[in-house]
């Protein structure tokens, strides 16, 4: 993880740092720092957020036409001063920034210390810095061509930004494994994690690959293959307004990003249910159609909260394309061996694109021959662009850590995807397929409808706050709408929370109710009704404290909970879609009468570029 932003040109560079830094932080907050280059190399940096740098540079002259700046989400070395990013190099006259993990760090190391080397930090990156500034006076060679030797010794996954005090305007990048955005100016280059930083200055930007190396200078942007190759950069134009990731008057992103999931649904299905065809028009489900509905099997890989919404796939899918379905983590996924079939089909579903795990696991699959469907909300990111396919799931910028509006827009693709290879496959009749399809349409404004709820659940989050422990039970469909509850609670309060099958709550969990637990049912109406409300039953003859997530007028659970939050009716197949909305705010509410920071959880980053 990591956020960088890097810049050379006419404008004063540290504000614009500092201010592309601050829309990076869902990245990682536990330390902060910049690299400057004026009349030589000054780097500030401290343990914190980007305001505690900013701060403590108050007074000081920070002048200057080119830097770097990084915000760390730590991997080697604790959160600390000396530890937060740039580093500078044993002379002094190297500055670097590093997103990402050197994995042969200690065997580099060991090189460096043999050699007199002595480290200031306990990170891999200060390791790679001296190691390139070595190569550089070993080889009596430029900066370009010491990054260009030392990497090739390099395994693990990197972006790196480097300054060197003898080239005074010029930002040397590369990346494998981490995501690197340029910007192109009028005589002026930005460099970020992603293209907030500098969406108010361009619109034209260069994704770069992995094994790249660029060498940006305020007019001039030459990128290279690690052979030293020439490449033509690709410039897209950015399709993202500023006032996409902003706050609007929201006291936190997470609420903004939960209030935008009318609109946000709204837009992804927005020309993909054709009312007038009456068909789902998805044209990378189209061009692999018969790949799709041929496939012996699916295998969904994905991590958190993007692994719940393949759950939830799962379920869908089996029921409408009769297709057998394996949900993995990524992770796992990745070490183990395997089997993976003639013809079988990958699904991955990532917010970021970016997340390590899931893309080490579809580079694999994608080397065993598979076909890759991705289901990605980041445009042009990593996962996006190595599968083979996919469809974007068109949520705009996600910045609060916890993923909410990401999760709905998932789900509303995973459901088109089903109800197109359903009907083409001839598993799904002609009448449900009209009743999901409107179900779908009206989904939008009954999640309006849901958020009405807002300020119930807010008392409901005072009443319960001071909970050590919840249990988040629902059967079915609304099963992976529990574990998603439960993680939400856990990243945003900081209250352990498990999530349960309801009916498997009897093989152990059960144990653990006493009349200090709550326990959240996601209840909604469906064909487990009965056996969800005796699964209630079953908790208050044990005291639990039953916190019921129903269908509007269920008075028979009514009469029962402790709590209720009603959401409006829906078919069963959709109804996770409302019933996780109460789950969101219920986390955030709660977070928040904690005074917690819900948009940057302790140890957490937004998207997890590091296995
Ligand atoms: O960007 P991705 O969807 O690949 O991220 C996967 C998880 O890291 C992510 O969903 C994480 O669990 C969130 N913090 C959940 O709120």
């Amino acid at each position: 993880m990591c956020g960088i932003v890097g810049y050379t040109g006419p404008r004063e560079a540290y504000p614009l740092i500092i201010k592309g830094l601050k829309r990076l932080e869902y990245r990682g907050y536990d330390s902060t720092g910049v690299a400057l280059l004026n009349g030589g190399l000054k780097v500030h940096k401290k343990k914190g957020k980007v305001a505690d740098l900013e701060e403590s540079l108050v007074g000081v002259n920070v002048h200057a036409h080119t830097g770097i700046g990084h915000t760390r989400w730590a991997t080697h070395g604790e959160p600390s001063d000396r530890n937060a990013h740039p580093h500078a190099s044993a002379s002094g006259k190297l500055a670097m920034i590093h997103n990402g993990i050197i994995e042969n760090y200690t065997q580099l190391k060991g090189e460096l210390i043999k050699k007199g080397y002595t480290f200031k930090s306990d990170t891999d990156t200060e390791v790679l810095l001296n190691f390139i500034e070595e190569i550089k006076s070993n080889n009596n060679c430029n900066l370009e061509e010491a990054v260009r030797i030392a990497l090739k010794r390099v395994v693990g996954a990197y972006v790196i930004l480097l300054l060197d005090q003898d080239d005074p305007d010029t930002i040397i990048a590369a990346r494998k494994g981490s995501p690197l955005v340029i910007g192109i100016g009028k005589g002026e280059h930005f460099l970020g994690s992603d293209a907030s930083p500098m969406l108010e200055y361009t619109k034209e930007v260069v994704y770069v690959n992995d094994y790249e190396l660029a060498i940006v200078r305020p007019d001039e942007l030459i990128l290279k293959n690690l052979g030293n190759e020439k490449l033509t950069p690709y410039v897209q134009k950015l399709d993202l307004e500023l006032a996409a990731i902003e706050k609007g008057g929201y006291e936190h992103f997470m609420l903004k990003e939960i209030f935008e999931q009318p609109q946000t649904v709204y837009d992804c299905l927005r020309g993909r249910l054709d009312a007038a065809s009456n068909t789902v028009i998805m044209s990378g489900v189209q061009k692999h159609i018969d790949a799709l509905k041929n496939a012996p099997r699916v295998i969904i890989v994905a991590c958190g909260t993007s692994w719940h919404a393949g759950l939830l796939a799962e379920y869908v899918i089996e029921e409408l394309c009769r297709i057998p379905v394996e949900v993995e983590y990524a992770s796992e996924f990745r070490y183990r061996n395997p089997v993976i079939n003639k013809g079988d089909v990958i699904i991955a579903i990532s917010q970021s694109g970016e997340t390590a795990d899931t893309l080490v696991a579809i580079e694999r699959a994608k080397e065993q021959g598979a076909i890759i469907f991705g289901v990605v909300n980041v445009v042009g990111s990593s996962i996006a662009r190595i599968s083979t396919t996919g469809s974007y799931t068109h949520a705009g910028p996600e910045i609060g850590v916890a993923s909410t509006k990401a999760f709905t827009a998932q789900l509303a693709v995973l459901y088109m995807i089903a109800l197109k290879i359903g009907v083409e496959k001839g598993t799904l009749d002609q009448s449900l397929f009209n009743k999901l399809f409107n179900e779908l349409n009206a989904i939008p404004d009954k999640i309006a409808e849901a958020l009405k709820q807002s300020e119930h659940i807010k008392k409901v989050a005072e009443k319960y706050k001071d909970a050590k422990d919840f249990l988040y039970l629902g059967r079915g469909y609304n099963f992976p709408i529990a574990l998603e509850g439960a993680l939400k609670l856990k990243e945003i309060s900081y209250i352990h929370a498990e999530g349960y099958p309801a009916a498997e709550m009897k093989h152990g969990p059960i144990a653990l109710v006493d009349d200090q637990l709550p326990v959240v049912f996601v209840a909604t109406k469906d064909s487990y009704h009965e056996k969800i409300v005796s699964n209630i039953q079953e908790i208050k003859a044990r005291k639990g404290k039953v916190i019921a997530v129903i269908t509007e007028g269920d008075e028979l659970i009514k009469s029962m909970a402790d709590d209720v939050i009603e959401v409006p009716e829906a078919h069963e197949i959709v109804a996770p879609m409302l019933s996780t909305i109460p789950m969101q705010l219920l986390a955030y509410y709660i977070g928040v009468v904690k005074g917690l920071d819900v948009d940057k959880p302790r140890n957490l980053a937004k998207s997890v570029t590091v296995e």
